[in-house]
């Protein structure tokens, strides 16, 4: 029977084809197993694709490395000059040595091929991306999972097409993995991600601006604290979203800004880019505005240390994705529709105050939270837990719902860390730029005109209303006299 060189068989080659075919078979098994759907566990595929493939490898490394040091072992012993092997064919073992080389060469290539191919697909899914580290994503996954984009595979937005981001994203994944296996990572994970590919490339993907051309209509209603001694407050605006249509030259609206004839760029003194004491404006016209913060001073040599970074859609649409609300707007909207009991007196309050204590985990939170409902009717108000009880039970379960989309004790998230920039009420978002505080040298303010953005249709407590389709001055729902004009809303509206 023909065999194979006798230097193939020595302990190491052997050892290394033994875990060459013993992996190969697991390959095998679980790409089947992967293929029939037998199971969704994510780490299945990192094992299939990249694992087990890596031992293969390795086993395979370990037969031509064994080989040679068989044949020197041989050599030395013999003391022969070292010659290079002679391939003759007629020779039947010489014949089979090439035989197993070239067919389990080609045999590998294949496998190789297509286990990089999947590698590759894997390492940019969903699951890998959101489900491996769950720990550490577990937050951004969840709220992925609940935002318009549950459909938008993660790599669309943070990778991009083309080979060059794709080694930039695999380099810092590298990276990554690390910091996650080392636990080095940042909890909570770093805001804004500093070398996020430029949203052009991404986004614009599915979204031209030139598409940007109508307004959006915003309703909202609003829950006062105290049900008890005041009516819901309605709003209705129309949210001027247009802009972004260069051929229609220069139009108005917030698109403006990605209007590809105009150009903003600005200088921000922290990493979140929420103090902006610098802008520079380009419009159509090609002259350009510099605006400077009034009540920060910063000297031009300060301002050109800094980076200089051109407006895109992330300085506005930072949380396309990954979205944690505060309980303001939560509870309020939840209110609105009815899931949350808005007739239980002082829900607002009583579930704004269990979603923002303090908890160890989830798991805590999603136990403590019935209670502290409970007890804190059964302190003011007992009979409700009787009379009432269906309502206070569906109202448990929506705040804890609540809880467990926005709220991640064990990576430290809330919405405080990670502020929301498209609007104003509870994070500076538009007034970052937009506070009447930027200022030209010739004195030119940079608009804070409520109406710019947006034009008030409906406002008023429920019922009593008053509508005009040319807008109308905003009232604010509260007593604070006209402190609205001076002071930014985020100032007093936290969130909670
Ligand atoms: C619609 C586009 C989009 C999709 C889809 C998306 N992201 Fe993001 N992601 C963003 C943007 C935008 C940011 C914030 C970037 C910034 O502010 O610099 C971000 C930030 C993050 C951050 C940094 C922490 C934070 O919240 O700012 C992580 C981690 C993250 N994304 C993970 C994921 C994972 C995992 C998935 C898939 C399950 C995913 N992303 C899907 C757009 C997206
Ligand atoms: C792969 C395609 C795709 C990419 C890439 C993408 N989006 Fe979207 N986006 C969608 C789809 C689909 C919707 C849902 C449309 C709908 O509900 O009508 C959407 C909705 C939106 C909305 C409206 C959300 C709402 O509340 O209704 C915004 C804003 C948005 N995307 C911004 C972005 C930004 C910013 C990026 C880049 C970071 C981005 N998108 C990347 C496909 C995409
Ligand atoms: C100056 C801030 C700003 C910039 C820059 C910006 N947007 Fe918007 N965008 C808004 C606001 C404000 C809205 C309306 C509020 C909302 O949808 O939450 C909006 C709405 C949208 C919508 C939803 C439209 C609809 O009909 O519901 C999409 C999609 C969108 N933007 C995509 C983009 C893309 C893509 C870019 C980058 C090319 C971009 N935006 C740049 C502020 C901005
Ligand atoms: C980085 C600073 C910055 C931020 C943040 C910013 N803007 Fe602007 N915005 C500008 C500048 C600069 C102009 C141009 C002013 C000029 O040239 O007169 C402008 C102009 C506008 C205009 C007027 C366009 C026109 O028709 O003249 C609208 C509307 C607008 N912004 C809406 C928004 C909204 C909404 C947001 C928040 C989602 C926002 N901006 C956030 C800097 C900013
Ligand atoms: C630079 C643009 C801009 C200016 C100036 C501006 N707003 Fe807004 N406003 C927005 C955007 C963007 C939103 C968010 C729209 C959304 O959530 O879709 C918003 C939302 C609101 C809301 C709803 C709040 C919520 O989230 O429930 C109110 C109320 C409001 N604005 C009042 C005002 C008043 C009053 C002024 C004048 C002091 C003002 N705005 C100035 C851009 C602006
Ligand atoms: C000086 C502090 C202060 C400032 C500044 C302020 N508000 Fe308020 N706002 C309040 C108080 C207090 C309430 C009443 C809270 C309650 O009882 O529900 C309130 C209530 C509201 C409500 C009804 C919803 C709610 O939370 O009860 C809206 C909407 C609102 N404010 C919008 C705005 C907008 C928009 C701005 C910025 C243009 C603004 N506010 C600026 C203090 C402020």
């Amino acid at each position: 029977m023909p065999r194979l060189p006798s230097s193939v068989y020595n302990p190491l080659s052997l050892v290394g084809a033994g875990i060459a075919l013993v992996s190969f078979g697991t390959v095998l098994v679980f790409f089947a197993m992967d293929m029939l759907g037998y199971t969704d566990s994510p780490y299945l595929g990192i094992f299939t694709y990249m694992i087990i493939p890596a031992v293969l490898i390795l086993g395979l490394l370990l037969i031509p490395v064994g080989m040679y040091w068989e044949r020197r072992r041989i050599k030395k012993n013999k003391g022969e000059k070292r010659r290079f092997m002679v391939l003759d064919l007629n020779d039947p073992r010489n014949r089979m040595a090439v035989m197993v080389f070239t067919v389990g060469t080609m045999l590998l290539i294949v496998v190789s091929a297509a286990g990089t191919y999947q590698a590759y697909n894997y390492s940019e899914s969903v699951e890998f991306c959101g489900e491996v580290c769950h720990e550490v994503m577990y937050p951004e996954y969840m709220a992925y999972q609940h935002s318009p984009h549950a459909r938008v595979p993660c790599a669309e937005c943070h990778i991009g097409e083309g080979a060059d981001w794709f080694v930039k994203a695999k380099i810092s994944g590298a990276y990554q993995v690390y910091s996650v296996v080392f636990n080095k990572y940042h909890k909570p994970i770093k805001t804004p991600i500093a070398n996020l590919r430029p949203a052009r490339e991404t986004c614009e993907e599915c979204h031209w601006p030139s598409k940007f051309s109508s307004d959006k209509k915003l309703e909202k209603v609003y829950f006062p604290l105290d049900t008890a001694d005041a009516q819901p407050w309605k709003i209705v605006m129309d949210v001027k979203i247009g802009g972004g249509q260069s051929e229609l030259g220069p139009t108005e609206g917030i698109h403006w800004h990605m209007n590809t004839a105009n150009d903003v760029r600005y200088v921000a003194t922290d990493d979140r880019r929420l103090d902006i004491p610098y802008i520079e404006s380009t419009g159509l016209d090609g002259k350009t505005k510099i605006f400077r913060a009034r009540d920060i001073a910063f000297s031009d040599e300060e301002i050109a240390a800094f980076e200089m970074r051109k407006m895109d859609c992330i300085d506005c649409h930072n949380r396309p994705s990954h979205i944690y609300y505060p309980p303001f707007r939560t509870v309020n909207d939840a209110m609105a529709v009815g899931r949350i009991a808005p007739d239980l007196p002082n829900i607002r309050a009583i579930a704004s105050h269990a979603l923002t204590r303090e908890y160890d985990s989830q798991r805590q939170a999603l136990r403590t939270i019935p209670d502290l409902v409970r007890n804190n009717y059964r302190t003011h108000a007992p009979e409700l837990l009787e009379t009432r009880r269906t309502a206070i039970d569906s109202s448990i379960v929506e705040i804890q719902r609540i809880y467990e989309r926005n709220f991640f004790p064990s990576m430290l998230v809330t919405w405080k860390e990670y502020p929301n920039n498209i609007g104003h009420m509870y994070d500076e978002g538009c007034f970052r730029c937009h506070d009447g505080q930027h200022v030209t040298d010739d004195g030119e303010v940079l608009s804070n005109d409520c109406n710019i953005c947006h034009t008030i249709i409906v406002q008023g407590p429920q019922g009593e209303t008053v509508s005009s389709l040319d807008g109308m001055p905003f009232r604010h729902p509260a007593d604070i006299d006209e402190v609205w004009r001076e002071v930014p809303c985020s100032d007093c509206h936290l969130g909670e």
